[in-house]
């Protein structure tokens, strides 16, 4: 069973990446095979509402970074979609990602039904939870799986590697996984 991470923050090394590095240790020391994925050097452009993808299956006609991601997505059995919140929202690299791959994916083989996932959220201060809910929408629409945790997996920090110092923001995440772990190995 594998795990991926996608980390929607523009910064490589900011906090959304520490909290997925951290949710996937604790899958790979539940024997998960664990894959981390950055959105901060992809060019994914906002969904162009084409439709090519009702024509031709389970690709996005756009030449971008899409395609690659998409297969990553595809090839994993659990999903942990990380953003930060920016003006309250998830970020756009995340939603662009999200809106050509639940569209290819409906019109193609509904390639995220079944899967197991959830969202991770990191803030300064405000929108954790609108943003939460925002990604969590995704993973309903889609027919995933989403197990919860101690708290909803959100957390605080400012500058990169901030969020290190919210211990419980760390431990949810850290249960988050540990609960994926879990549900996909009772799923296998
Ligand atoms: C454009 C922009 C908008 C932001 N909007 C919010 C916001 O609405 N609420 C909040 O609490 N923090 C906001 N922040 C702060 C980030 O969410 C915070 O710094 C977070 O830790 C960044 O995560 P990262 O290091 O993974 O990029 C914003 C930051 C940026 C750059």
């Amino acid at each position: 069973m594998k795990v991926l991470a996608i980390c929607g923050s523009p910064r490589p090394d900011g906090n959304t990446s520490v909290l997925l590095r951290e949710a996937l240790q604790v899958l790979a020391r539940e024997g998960l095979q664990t894959a981390y994925l950055s959105l901060h050097d992809k060019q994914i452009a906002p969904c162009q509402a084409c439709l090519k993808c009702a024509k031709e299956k389970n690709r996005c006609a756009q030449e971008d970074d899409f395609q690659g991601v998409y297969e990553a997505m595809a090839q994993a059995d659990g999903l942990l979609l990380g953003t930060p919140v920016y003006f309250g929202s998830a970020t756009p690299n995340l939603m662009a990602l999200l809106d050509r791959a639940g569209y290819v994916a409906r019109h193609g083989d509904n390639i995220f039904q079944r899967k197991v996932g959830s969202p991770v959220v990191v803030a300064r201060r405000a929108g954790v939870n609108f943003t939460y809910a925002q990604v969590l929408f995704f993973f309903m629409i889609m027919g995933m799986v989403v197990p919860g945790s101690t708290y909803w997996p959100i957390a605080y920090g400012l500058k990169p590697g901030e969020v290190a110092n919210d211990a419980e923001g760390m431990k949810t995440v850290a249960q988050l996984a540990a609960n994926m772990a879990w549900l996909l190995q009772k799923l296998a």
